[in-house]
C-alpha cells in the first residue's frame, strides 16, 4: 500500500516549496492546499498521484491517475466526472453523526432529518445512491419544480415514511398531486411559499378528504452572507410575511386545519460562510415557531433549509469560497439555538429538518480534464538581439531604442525597478501604435513584444531577490507573463459557477506530484469564448491566485488536472455553449479484493454526442448527412474531389456524428 501525504503543516508564507527545500509530496500537498480543502478525502501517495480516501482511511484509498488510465484502456476518455458513491455514504453519515451527537449533548428530544434538494444535482444514480443511503439514516427528499416532484414521487416508491419536502413555484395540478401522494401514504409536506398556494392547498384537500401535512416559508428578516444574501430577509422573493403567516393560521383555522399547519420553514441562501448568520435565523426561526405554536398551529417541525457551506478554498474563513465553520458546529449551533428558544417559551423540542444539499454532494464529484498543450511568453530576448534586428531593417524606431534601454538599465546595481518597468510598459505601447501605423515591421514587433517580455522576467526576477512586495503594477507581472494551458473541456458545461459568479474550486494536476511544478499558467477551455478560462485559483493565504503551479507538458504524454468538489449544482447547471454536451461519468468505488486495481468500475454514463447534442438544437443528424452526400456527388461531378475522398469526408462526418462532443 503506497504512503500518503495529508500534511498539516503550514505552507511557506507565499504558498510555494521554500527555495532549495528538495520537493517531496508534502509540498505538493501543502502547495495545492490539499489539507485544507480536502477534508480528509484526498492525498498525494508516494508515486506522486491523487487518490481519494471516500471513508477518510488512508489504507483504503483511489488512485486517481490509475483509474483515468483504467478509463482510456476502456476508449473512455477525458473530460470525465468521477463520482464516488462510498465518499458520499460517508458525507451522508457524517452529517446525521453531528446532529445525533449535538442532539444528545443537548438532551434535545426531537429527532433530525436531512432532505436532499434534488435541484442540487438531479442525476438519477446520484439520487437513487442519496436515496438509498438515506433511507437507513431517516432522510428525505425536497422537489422545487413540477418535473423534480414527479421524479421524487418515483424515487420514494415504497418509502412512504421517507419524508418529501415541496418547495417552490406551485400550481393547482402540483398541489393536487401533493394531496394525492398524501392520500397514497406518502409523508409528503407542501410548503406554503405564496399566500395563493394555501387556497389550492385546502381546496383539493377538501375534495380528497385528506388531512395534508403542511409546511410555510416564512420571510425571516435575518439575511444570510454572501451571494446568496437576498434570498433571505423581508424582501426575499419566497415566503410569507409575517402578517400573512398570521392570515394563513386564521384561514386554516376557519377550515379546522390549524392542525395541519405542520412545519416552518425559511432558507436564507446557500453557501453561508459565517456561521453567525445561520445562529441569528435560526434563533429568529424558532422564536416564529413559538409564536405560531402559540396561536394554535399544530407544528412540529421546523425546517432550517440548506445553506451549509463547503470550504472550497481551504482558508476555513467567511469568504465566498469558504465557511468558518465545520458539520459538528453547524448541528450543534441549530440543536441549541432551537432548544433554547423552545424551552424558555415551554414547547416540546420540534422535529429538525435541514434541506443540506450541498453539504451532502459537493465533495463526491470530480471531474477529470486533460491539456491539450500551452501557450508560453518567451523571455529570453536581449538589447544586443533587437538592435542587430534594426540594424538589418536599417531602421530606429524611438520606441524600440527606449525598450532597449529598460532593458540595459536592469544591469545596473541599483536601479530603480518601478520606473524601469513603466518604461519598458510605455515603449511597447508607443511601438504597437507605430504598427498600427504602418510604420514597424513585423519581425520588429515580435521583437519587441519578446524584449518587453523579456523586461518583465528581469523585473520580476530582481524584485524576488531583493524580497520586495509586489505592489500594484508589478502584481500584475506574474500574471502577464504566466503560460496559457490549454485544456479540453467546456468551462461553460463543466465549471458554470466558475464563469457566471466567480466561485473557485480546487485544481491540481493529479499525477507528477512528486516532481516540482516549474511553471504557472492560467486555464483556457476549448470554447471560442474569452471567458471560456479560468484564471483564479484557490490559495488559502489570500483571497484567490491568478496562476495555478503546473508541470512542463511532456511531448507525447498525458497530463491530467482534476477539478475537485464539483458534485452541487455543477453537474446541472451547466449549458451547450459551442455544443459541447455532458462529459462521460462515471461511478467507481474502493475494492481491494484480489485482482486487478484497488478500484471498481460501478457504472458508466456515456457522454453526449454530437448528434444528441444537434437534436437539442433542433438539427436532425440523417437531413444532415444526406446534406453532405448531395455536396459531396456535386464536387465529385465537378471533378474538384475525387469519389475516394468524397468517401473519406463522409465517413468522418459519419463517425463523429456518433462520437464524443470533446477532442478525442
Ligand atoms: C429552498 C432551498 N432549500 C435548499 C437549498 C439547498 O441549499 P444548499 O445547497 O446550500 O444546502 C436551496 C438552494 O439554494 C433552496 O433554495
Amino acid at each position: 500500500m503506497a504512503q500518503i501525504s495529508i500534511p498539516g503543516s503550514p505552507a511557506a508564507p507565499n504558498g510555494e516549496p521554500k527555495p532549495r527545500e528538495p520537493w517531496t509530496i508534502e509540498a505538493a500537498a501543502r502547495l495545492y492546499g490539499i489539507p485544507e480543502w480536502g477534508n480528509g478525502y484526498f492525498g498525494i501517495n508516494d508515486e506522486g498521484h491523487v487518490v481519494v480516501m471516500p471513508e477518510r482511511d488512508a489504507k483504503r484509498a483511489v488512485d486517481l491517475f490509475e483509474v483515468v488510465a483504467g478509463l482510456r484502456e476502456r476508449e473512455l476518455g477525458t473530460p470525465v466526472v468521477i463520482r464516488f458513491g462510498d465518499l458520499l455514504r460517508h458525507r451522508l453519515r457524517e452529517i446525521r453523526g453531528a446532529f445525533d451527537t449535538a442532539i444528545r449533548d443537548h438532551q434535545y428530544t426531537g429527532a433530525y432529518c436531512c432532505v436532499y434538494p434534488i435541484k442540487v444535482n438531479q442525476q438519477r444514480q446520484l439520487c437513487q445512491e442519496v436515496r438509498d443511503i438515506g433511507s437507513e439514516l431517516g432522510f428525505g427528499l425536497e422537489a422545487g419544480s413540477k418535473p423534480e416532484l414527479l421524479a421524487v414521487l418515483g424515487l420514494t416508491e415504497n418509502l412512504p415514511n421517507m419524508p418529501i419536502v415541496c418547495n417552490g413555484f406551485k400550481d393547482s395540478e402540483f398541489i393536487e398531486t401533493v394531496i394525492l401522494a398524501t392520500k397514497l401514504g406518502r409523508h409528503i409536506i407542501p410548503v406554503v411559499e405564496r399566500f395563493s398556494d394555501l387556497e389550492w392547498i385546502i381546496r383539493h384537500a377538501k375534495r380528497y378528504m385528506v388531512r395534508p401535512r403542511i409546511g410555510v416559508r416564512a420571510k425571516p428578516s435575518a439575511q444570510g452572507t454572501g451571494r446568496w444574501q437576498t434570498s433571505g430577509g423581508m424582501r426575499s422573493k419566497f415566503g410569507l410575511t409575517m402578517t400573512e403567516l398570521l392570515h394563513a393560521l386564521e384561514r386554516l383555522k376557519q377550515e379546522g386545519m390549524a392542525d395541519c399547519l405542520n412545519m416552518i420553514h425559511f432558507h436564507i441562501g446557500s453557501q453561508i460562510g459565517d456561521i453567525r448568520a445561520i445562529k441569528g435565523a435560526v434563533n429568529e426561526l424558532a422564536h416564529i415557531y413559538c409564536e405560531l405554536k402559540r396561536q394554535g398551529a399544530g407544528l412540529d417541525t421546523i425546517d432550517v433549509g440548506g445553506g451549509m457551506g463547503i470550504d472550497y478554498d481551504g482558508s476555513a474563513s467567511s469568504s465566498s469560497s469558504s465557511v468558518n465553520y465545520g458539520v459538528a458546529e453547524y448541528a450543534a449551533d441549530i440543536v441549541y439555538r432551537v432548544k433554547s428558544v423552545c424551552d424558555a417559551a415551554g414547547y416540546p423540542h420540534p422535529r429538525i429538518l435541514s434541506e443540506s444539499g450541498r453539504a451532502m454532494v459537493a465533495h463526491s464529484s470530480l471531474l477529470i480534464v486533460d491539456v491539450l498543450g500551452a501557450t508560453k511568453f518567451p523571455t529570453d530576448a536581449t538589447g544586443d538581439e533587437v538592435r542587430g534586428l534594426m540594424e538589418k531593417e536599417g531602421s530606429r524606431p524611438q520606441p524600440v531604442l527606449e525598450l532597449i534601454d529598460a532593458f540595459d538599465a536592469l544591469d545596473q546595481p541599483r536601479v530603480n525597478l518601478l520606473e524601469v518597468y513603466h518604461d519598458a510598459a510605455q515603449a511597447v505601447d508607443e511601438a504597437m501604435s507605430l504598427f498600427n501605423l504602418g510604420y514597424l515591421s513585423l519581425p520588429m514587433r515580435s521583437a519587441t513584444e519578446r524584449l518587453f517580455w523579456a523586461v518583465g522576467q528581469r523585473v520580476l526576477d530582481r524584485a524576488k531577490k531583493k524580497g520586495a512586495v509586489l505592489g500594484d503594477d508589478l502584481g500584475d507581472l506574474p500574471q502577464i507573463l504566466s503560460d496559457i494551458y490549454y485544456v479540453n473541456f467546456s468551462i461553460f458545461q463543466s465549471l458554470p459557477d466558475h464563469w457566471a459568479i466567480d466561485q473557485l474550486f480546487p485544481i491540481v494536476p493529479i499525477h507528477r506530484l512528486d516532481e516540482c511544478p516549474t511553471r504557472r499558467g492560467v486555464l483556457a477551455d476549448i470554447t471560442c469564448d474569452s471567458d471560456g478560462q479560468v484564471d483564479k485559483f484557490i490559495d488559502a493565504r489570500s483571497p484567490c491566485k491568478p496562476m495555478l503551479e503546473l508541470h512542463e507538458p511532456r511531448e507525447g504524454e498525458h497530463y491530467y488536472l482534476g477539478v475537485f468538489l464539483l458534485g452541487a449544482y455543477q453537474e446541472v447547471l451547466g449549458d451547450l455553449h459551442n455544443l459541447y454536451g455532458d462529459t462521460h461519468v462515471v461511478h467507481v468505488s474502493f475494492d481491494d479484493s484480489p485482482g486487478v486495481g484497488d478500484w471498481d468500475l460501478d457504472e458508466v454514463i456515456e457522454g453526449d454526442t454530437v448528434k444528441e447534442v444537434l437534436a437539442y438544437v433542433q438539427y436532425d443528424s440523417e437531413d444532415l448527412i444526406r446534406s453532405m452526400r448531395r455536396d459531396v456527388e456535386r464536387a465529385v461531378k465537378a471533378g474538384r474531389i475525387s469519389v475516394s475522398e468524397g468517401q473519406n469526408l463522409l465517413k468522418f462526418y459519419d463517425v463523429a456524428m456518433e462520437g464524443y462532443t470533446y477532442l478525442e
